[in-house]
């Protein structure tokens, strides 16, 4: 059974938009994007900033600070796609946003 973190209301995260949530020991960013969700942990792996202040382009994020760029759909560095950065899975219930925390999407992350 996996652990269902609720986000938001769907009507809460329009499309172009990104919330951060604190869910147990970490911060997760989700974002709406091309008519998607995408949920990755909000924490960049090179210096610590904040994914979710990112810009979002080609289903990728660029980290605000110095420009590392990952895939939304893997968590995958674009520059190295061997390190990805944990991603997680979304559920669409009753109008609400959740997250799934468990199992992680992927399995190795940074
Ligand atoms: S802190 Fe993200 S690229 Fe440096």
């Amino acid at each position: 059974m996996p652990d269902l973190h609720r986000v938001c209301p769907l009507s809460e995260l329009p499309e172009g938009e990104v919330r951060s949530v604190e869910v147990h020991d970490r911060v997760v960013a989700v974002f709406h994007h091309q008519g998607n969700y995408f949920a990755v942990d909000d924490f960049c792996p090179h210096q610590g900033a904040s994914l979710s202040g990112g810009h979002v382009e080609n289903g990728c994020v660029t980290c605000p600070w110095h420009a590392w760029r990952f895939h939304l759909a893997d968590g995958a560095w674009a520059d190295n796609p061997k390190l990805k950065i944990r991603c997680y899975g979304i559920v669409q219930k009753d109008g609400d946003l959740f997250l799934e925390l468990s199992p992680p999407a992927n399995t190795n992350p940074i």
